[in-house]
């Protein structure tokens, strides 16, 4: 697939999302971050919301549940019209099942892992994901410092989907900027969430582009 480079609105004007995400048509995704106060310290949007932005837009939308009990609700971001859903796994219940029942409502399944979460123990269930979500920063909030500390898991991650020779897809996302995804790329990433490098640029299609080029090298 390549690179793919997935803005993340987390950081743009939430008074004008539609405009927001009408500036990143060079992007292969648009990033959604669902947050309930609960599984992280910070509250965003729920399905209404992510079902009005998916209508104003063409750009497929790729939704990261920082939410309790994605069991109970990851379909409902499906059905909301995103075409990737990411559930956490120190919030799942059940992390096969959920993906499986993603996967059969028709969207992408993907897992996310907080930084201080090893890959290692999931290695079995590359073949149920889609894509992993290696966070680069505590999840909750944008414009956060890149932490070097989890290249060595995106290695080992890229590792263990080429011993599984699975499609997996490998995101990185938290501080992820002209500065620091060479290093994620290197490491072997190739979904790059970028929040505040994209919204905080003057021309965000643009850092999209510059983006995708240093990460293609
Ligand atoms: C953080 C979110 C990220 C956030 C990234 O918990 O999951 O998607 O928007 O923002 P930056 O790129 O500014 O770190
Ligand atoms: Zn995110």
């Amino acid at each position: 697939m390549g690179i793919q480079i997935t803005p993340s609105i987390l950081n743009a004007d939430f008074a004008r999302l539609g405009e927001e995400v009408a500036r990143i048509g060079s992007a292969d995704w648009v990033h959604v971050d669902v947050m309930d106060n609960h599984f992280v310290p910070n509250l965003t949007f729920g399905p209404t919301m992510v079902e009005a932005l998916s209508r104003a837009t063409d750009v497929p939308l790729d939704a990261h549940l920082m939410i309790e009990d994605p069991d109970a609700h990851a379909v409902e971001y499906v059905e909301a019209g995103c075409g990737s859903v990411t559930f956490h796994v120190e919030a799942a219940r059940a992390p096969v099942r959920l993906a499986r029942e993603i996967r059969a409502h028709g969207a992408r399944a993907s897992m996310a892992l907080k930084p201080a979460t090893p890959v290692e123990p999931y290695e079995e269930l590359l073949g149920e994901l889609d894509m992993l979500l290696l966070m680069t920063v505590e999840p909750g909030f944008g414009g956060q410092q890149f932490l070097d500390l989890v290249l060595p898991k995106i290695r080992t991650a890229r590792q263990l989907v080429e011993k599984h020779g699975t499609e997996t897809w490998l995101q990185v996302d938290g501080g992820v900027s002209l500065e620091t995804i060479e290093r994620c790329a290197e490491a072997g990433a190739d979904v790059f969430v970028a929040g505040s490098a994209v919204y905080r640029a003057d021309d965000p299609d643009d850092m999209v582009r510059q983006l995708r080029a240093a990460a293609e090298g």
